[in-house]
């Protein structure tokens, strides 16, 4: 018997056919053919999807489809919902990867256009800020990452983690419906804890960018979060009190973005640094503590410098500007 070729691609396949195509039930030889494959194989295929957990239904007369409520954030699900020019228009929806930033990163180096997309179900090595995991529950989540090459200088990338921590806030604040609070640099809150987190990545050259990846991370659907989390983080589920549907906020969230991202090339951060400090209670007037390797900053939060750095009044009366930094206490 033949080797069934690459089951991740394979799987990858099945479910933009069957997520792409709401609700519509397949024959088996239908999807045999569209995959490759003999339609003696196709039933391992199955197999070995639903027993990755997903809700896959056979009706008697054996055709198949995907349930309902598997919401899942193919291309042919996000595309209807983008009115984007350049973000999202090539996107790479897989099952499961290490991290989508590094998915991501591997398309950029091989010259993926600016716009393109990875969105993954599952990551089994996500990672965060400042050298941190990033756990997610598969197929309930946003794990995004998207390459951009900005035309700017290095030194104003940073300015980039405000405009995609903005822009993550309105995309949930439009598709599911709740405020959020933004913490410095880049998290987004609910009143139960963090729902999202940003980490950019920046691939340059001396005075000039390659590229940067974005990687966005939302807890989504769900009220149930991994242990090690449940007590400062939140799921938009829980805040909004019913599902949220990840094509549409993937797909808000790549429509902001692009609108703020454009005004971030045109002019800079400036015009977008009010919009900012409006969204957060908490970058004025805030006691706080910035942990960095080998030195701790104990002060109170004072607005954002012209770079997007946060200022903080020391409680000798000194501001000090921080980069970057693990924020606590607020
Ligand atoms: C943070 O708050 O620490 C940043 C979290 C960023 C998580 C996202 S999920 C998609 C992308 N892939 C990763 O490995 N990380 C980012």
């Amino acid at each position: 018997m033949r080797e069934l070729p690459s089951s991740g691609l394979q799987l990858d396949r099945l479910v933009e056919m069957l997520a792409g195509s709401a609700g519509k039930a397949w024959s088996q030889a239908e999807l045999a053919r569209s995959m490759k494959l003999s339609p003696a194989e196709l039933p391992e295929v199955l197999a070995r999807f639903r027993a990755e957990g997903w809700p896959l239904e056979m009706g008697p007369d054996q055709r198949v489809r995907l349930a309902a409520s598997a919401d899942i954030p193919v291309a042919s699900r996000v595309r209807p919902h983008l009115a984007t020019k350049r973000l999202g228009r090539r996107l790479h929806h897989t099952l499961k990867v290490d991290s989508t930033n590094d998915t991501a990163r591997r398309l950029a180096e091989a010259g993926a256009a600016e716009g393109t997309v990875v969105v993954a179900e599952e990551q089994i090595g996500g990672r965060g800020r400042l050298g941190r995991t990033w756990l997610s529950r598969r197929g309930k989540d946003i794990l995004l990452s998207l390459v951009l090459r900005p035309q700017v200088d290095p030194a104003q990338a940073p300015g980039l983690n405000l405009v995609v921590g903005l822009a993550a806030s309105q995309a949930i604040g439009e598709v599911a419906g709740i405020p959020t609070d933004l913490k410095w640099p880049n998290d987004v809150l609910t009143p139960g804890g963090k729902c999202c987190g940003v980490l950019t990545e920046m691939n340059a050259d001396p005075g000039k960018i390659r590229f940067v990846i974005v990687g966005v991370g939302i807890n989504v659907n769900g009220t149930a979060l991994p242990n090690a989390i449940a007590g400062q983080a939140s799921t938009l589920e829980q805040a909004a009190g019913g599902p949220v549907p990840r094509p549409q906020l993937a797909a808000a969230l790549l429509n902001r973005l692009e609108a703020l991202y454009l005004v971030f090339l045109d002019r800079g951060l400036q015009p977008l640094l009010q919009r900012w400090v409006a969204s957060s209670s908490s970058v004025r007037g805030r006691p706080i503590l910035v942990k960095n390797p080998g030195r701790s900053l104990r002060g109170t939060t004072a607005g954002l410098s012209e770079q997007g750095a946060l200022r903080i009044r020391r409680e000798d009366g000194i501001v000090e500007e921080i980069m970057a930094g693990d924020v606590v206490r607020w």
